[in-house]
């Protein structure tokens, strides 16, 4: 599972923990089925954006990457990102695997000298023709591209158009969403245009082993990261393993470079491209794309204050559907997390533990094999392991609030604070505490902590994390005798 790895030239908002808060969140869904799950992320170091940024702050470029690339580790440790990896594309170990595919596109014939004439957009580290821009700005950032004449080395994409076909028809699910597929043909049928794979106007980058003078284009540079962190370099074994089983997360932005260019330089390289891209949309600020200039960018640890870790990781994989754009709105955090974290979870905790030590003296009863939730529960297993698996995290979330919701119109039908204790009490005490079992489980890949506390609250041993699907969603699993606590209120309402 991976990320993008992000730019170094400015710290990390919501739209870049935006794609590592849904890959982190599939992360923990596909080690909850016992599967092997290496979660990768990072930061993209070189090029002429960091190199800029740098020169305009007084200090080096890798000084500026040392710096920058501990908001983002502070940022995913913040977030609770179960990484198994982070890669600096400036760490000798992927030095060693940008030369080795180099050299591989080189040996194949598909890297050759030449003359480039363009339009360069540094924001985007990208060429464009007259054509895609808006009276010469970049339609992505709406800025000035820049001129640039320079001798290059160029990987000969044009040679590339029907291999790449021929490898989309073999492979007709390896973008999701479907739309995007097809957006990634259009451009492919549209016809290829070599890109050049080195600089010799900059010197922050891979020199090109066989003509040092030049540097690596830090999109060639870049999406190596991918294969250099399990091993292309250096263990074969380890690579071959890990690498039919990759999924990319990206967003629409970079859709070109990882859709087109990547599959294409693993080609060249005789290397199978990854089975799987996500792709989606932009999270908007005011209906606008977050930018520096428009000052609308978000800090996580702004919205982590108010909300916790998460309340922000849940709003994130609750509000958006991937895919489409869709736009950010404050108020809408706070109403989607008083009705569903305060008022709908934590509510149902807490009663179900007021109830338990009023009238079962605190230990938890045993559910009912036949209670009415079971089939609820049963229902929301199966719609949320269909959504995770096809990377609908907000349609995951609502199948297992409906968990949430239908045990609290269990518990206001039957009243159990109003009854004298008993095994009346027992058995709808029993499904609430089981149903809140299930509900831990299956909420445990977006809300990892709570989860934990929820778990524990329950009286039960151990780690939510530890727990393996499908075993764990099979009703009554929750035992009876334990110790029951109620404990603070797991998520304290946010203010308007
Ligand atoms: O492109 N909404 O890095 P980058 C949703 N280094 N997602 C957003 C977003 C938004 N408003 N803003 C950023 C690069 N993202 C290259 C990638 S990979 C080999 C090299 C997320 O720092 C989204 O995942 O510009 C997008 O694709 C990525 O951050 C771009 O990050
Ligand atoms: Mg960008």
């Amino acid at each position: 599972m991976t990320t993008p790895i992000y730019y170094v030239n400015d710290a990390p908002h919501i739209g870049h923990a935006y794609t590592t808060v849904t890959a982190d969140a599939l992360a923990r869904w596909h080690r909850l089925h016992g599967e092997d799950v290496w979660f990768l992320t990072g930061t993209d170091e070189h090029g002429l954006k960091v190199a800029q940024v740098a020169e305009k702050n007084g200090v080096t470029p890798r000084e500026w990457a040392d710096r920058t690339v501990e908001r983002f580790k502070d940022t995913w440790t913040l977030l609770d990102i179960s990484n198994d990896d982070f890669i600096r594309t400036t760490e000798p170990r992927h030095y060693a695997a940008v030369e080795k595919l180099l050299q591989a596109c080189r040996d194949a014939g598909d890297i050759e000298l030449g003359v480039y004439e363009g339009l360069y957009c540094v924001a985007c580290e990208a060429y464009y023709t007259e054509a895609e821009l808006n009276d010469g700005n970049c339609p992505i950032h709406d800025r000035p591209a820049e001129a640039v004449t320079e001798e290059n080395y160029f990987f000969k994409l044009s040679r590339f158009e029907q291999r790449l076909l021929d490898w989309y028809e073999a492979h007709p699910d390896a973008i999701t969403p479907e739309t995007r597929r097809n957006e990634v043909l259009g451009f492919i049928k549209q016809g290829l245009q070599d890109f050049s794979i080195s600089r010799t106007s900059l010197s922050w980058g891979v020199p090109l082993p066989w003509d040092p003078a030049h540097v690596t284009y830090v999109w060639f540079d870049a999406l190596t990261n991918y294969i250099t962190a399990i091993g292309y370099e250096s263990d074969n074994e380890r690579f071959v393993d890990w690498w039919g089983a990759c999924r990319h997360l990206i967003g629409k932005d970079i859709i070109r470079f990882h859709c087109v260019y990547w599959p294409a330089m693993l080609l060249s390289a005789g290397l199978e491209p990854p089975p799987n891209w996500f792709v989606h949309g932009w999270l908007l600020v005011g209906g606008e794309k977050m930018s520096k200039t428009r000052l609308n960018q978000i800090a996580p640890a702004d919205l982590v204050e108010t909300f916790g870790v998460d309340g922000y990781r849940y709003h994130f994989l609750r509000d958006p559907s991937f895919g489409p754009d869709s736009d950010f709105s404050y108020e809408g955090m706070v109403v989607r997390y008083n009705t569903d974290l305060a008022n709908n979870l934590g509510n149902l905790l807490a009663r179900v533990a007021t109830v338990v030590a009023k009238k079962c003296g605190g230990i938890g009863p045993a559910p009912s094999a036949r209670s009415p939730l079971a089939q609820v529960a049963a229902t929301a297993f199966e719609t949320a392991s269909r959504a995770w698996a096809e990377v609908q995290p907000n349609v995951a979330l609502e199948a297992t609030w409906r968990i949430v919701r239908e045990t609290n119109a269990h518990l206001e039908a039957n009243e159990p604070w109003k009854a004298e204790p008993g095994p009346a009490v027992d058995a709808v005490m029993g499904d609430a505490l089981e149903a809140l079992r299930l509900v831990a489980v299956l909420a445990s890949p977006a809300i990892p902590s709570t989860a934990q506390a929820i778990w524990e609250r329950l009286g039960l041993a151990g780690l939510v994390a530890d727990e393996r699907l499908p075993e764990s969603a099979v009703w009554g699993g929750y035992p009876g005798g334990l110790p029951v606590v109620k404990g603070e209120s797991l998520f304290p309402r946010v203010q308007a």
